[in-house]
């Protein structure tokens, strides 16, 4: 997504310039709960579905859950002025910054200011075009191998198979790294175990609880991030020798910035951890979704094989293959519209600010709502229909419809990468199988990704 100059058309669409004089702003609809705990109780019961009820009170809805107060927002406009043209006014807050002192407090994704911008502009050099075309023929052949793997009328548990699988392609792709089943496995369960302390009940009751009453899920996931540390510690020892590599793990073991400053080494590590949990949950769970889709919609399908049949033949894709495969992009994009593996975003003002006309007070926390704009029939039509047909016919709508990735300065860094594997997957599995639904609905849980649950396929060989 392009970054964009201070004002954008969002902002003069939705009068939150300096420039427009704007009428006195009121306070955002607001949706009651109980005295106290006000919405906590039917968040966590509720989930995604309570943040669907949301949008009943407005575009914009302030709520109190989590000892938190939230401002919910489901209009484009707001979100590509709050990313694009008015990032510098926020931060990521502390809703989210609590998140990232579980994981990775001083890596790219929940650095600020100065720091920030230095670490963003190192990592970026990794995920150039010409990079991630470097990366293609790995995500080739490791679907290859996953596909290679499958005998014929099996039936896998997808969500868990394509989440070994990301993992793989991301160290390989990223750190050059074969990492065997042990290493894998530590990487795994940090993951699960972060899963299971993010999910909104156990989240709730840290928020309620004193946080030095142990809980299953802390031990666990206290468990997990040792051994993760010792992990990390040991490939970054490995990988410091070896001065001639240029990829990502070999950049940060040598942990020093174009100007010859070092960075320190709890910061190498916050970078790993956080591109090891960035970069695989998200893809594995978006090519689940778009797997167990398509295997529920021959039509589909059939465009699919046409498209692969007419643009590749018998020969696997390449990088340079993705410009003509419209049909395989469009799944992965309906894919995400549908079920954005990043549900919502969270930006809290630098100080109290007016939005789309609405005072937000400096505590508040914006909640940038993708799975509720995704599914917003003003701008899709018959929204909750699985439809790829629709991104390839022409459309008029407001870019901010659309933001699996976010948008701004802090757009996804590795939307690129992530994009050409969803594709480069996408297209080699179709060609060496078809899938059968063994789940036949699914009901998605908000946990760090938009969880699935279980998703069984049957496997047919082509
Ligand atoms: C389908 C897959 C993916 C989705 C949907 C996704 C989504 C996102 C979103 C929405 C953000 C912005 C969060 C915000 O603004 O608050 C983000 C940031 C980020 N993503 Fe991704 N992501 C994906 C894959 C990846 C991959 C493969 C990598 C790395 C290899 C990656 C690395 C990052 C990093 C480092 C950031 C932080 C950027 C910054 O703050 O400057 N992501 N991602």
């Amino acid at each position: 997504m392009a970054e964009r100059s201070a004002e954008t058309d969002a902002d003069r669409r939705t009068g939150t310039t300096a420039a427009t004089p704007a009428p006195e702003p009121t306070a955002p609809p607001r949706r009651s709960g109980a005295p106290l705990v006000g919405n906590t109780l039917t968040y966590v019961r509720q989930g995604i579905d309570f943040l669907d009820t949301l949008q009943e009170h407005g575009d914009v809805v302030s709520y109190r859950a989590l000892g938190e107060e939230f401002v919910a927002v489901f209009d484009p406009d707001i979100v590509e002025s709050v990313l694009v043209g008015r990032n510098d006014e926020f931060s990521k807050g502390d809703f989210e910054t609590a998140f990232g002192e579980l994981i990775a407090p001083d890596g790219v994704a929940f650095s600020e200011g100065e720091t920030w911008r230095r670490q963003r502009q190192l990592l970026q050099s990794e995920f150039t075009p010409a990079q991630v075309q470097s990366y293609a023929e790995t995500m080739v052949d490791e679907t290859d191998a996953l596909a290679a793997d499958w005998r014929d009328g099996e039936v896998v548990e997808l969500r868990e198979t394509l989440s070994t699988f990301t993992l793989g392609v991301l160290t390989e792709a990223l750190f050059d790294l074969d990492l065997d089943n042990e290493r894998a496995g530590v990487v795994r369960e940090a993951t699960l175990a972060l899963a299971d302390i993010a999910d909104p009940t156990t989240f709730a009751l840290h928020s309620v609880l004193p946080s030095w009453l142990p809980s299953p899920s802390g031990r666990r996931y206290e468990r997990a991030m040792d051994d993760l540390n010792e992990l990390i510690e040991r490939l970054v020892d490995e990988r410091r020798d070896a001065d001639d590599r240029d990829d990502l793990l070999s950049t940060l073991a040598r942990a020093e910035y174009p100007d010859g400053e070092r960075m320190a080494p709890n910061v190498v590590r916050d970078q790993l951890v956080t591109f090891l949990f960035a970069g695989h949950e998200t893809t594995a769970t978006s090519l689940t979704y778009a797997c167990w889709l398509l295997a529920g919609h021959p039509d589909v399908r059939e465009r699919l094989d046409a498209e692969l049949e007419r643009e590749l033949g018998d020969s696997d894709p390449t990088f340079l293959d993705l410009p003509s495969l419209d049909v395989t992009e469009a799944i992965v994009n309906e894919a995400m519209r549908l079920y954005p593996p990043i549900t919502i975003l969270y930006r809290e003002p630098h100080e109290a600010l007016t939005l789309g006309g609405y005072r937000i007070p400096e505590d508040a926390t914006l909640q940038l709502s993708a799975y509720g704009i995704h599914r917003d029939e003003r701008w899709w039509s018959d929204p909750e229909t699985f439809d790829p047909e629709r991104w390839l016919a022409d459309r008029d709508r407001p870019e901010y419809a659309y933001f699996p990735f976010g948008g701004g300065p802090r757009h996804c860094l590795g939307m690129r990468f992530a994009m050409t594997e969803l594709q480069l997957a996408l297209a080699t599995l179709a060609q060496r199988v078809e899938f059968e639904r063994v789940t036949e609905s699914l009901d998605p849980t908000m946990s760090v990704t938009l969880d699935p649950g279980e998703v069984a396929v049957r496997v047919r060989k082509r």
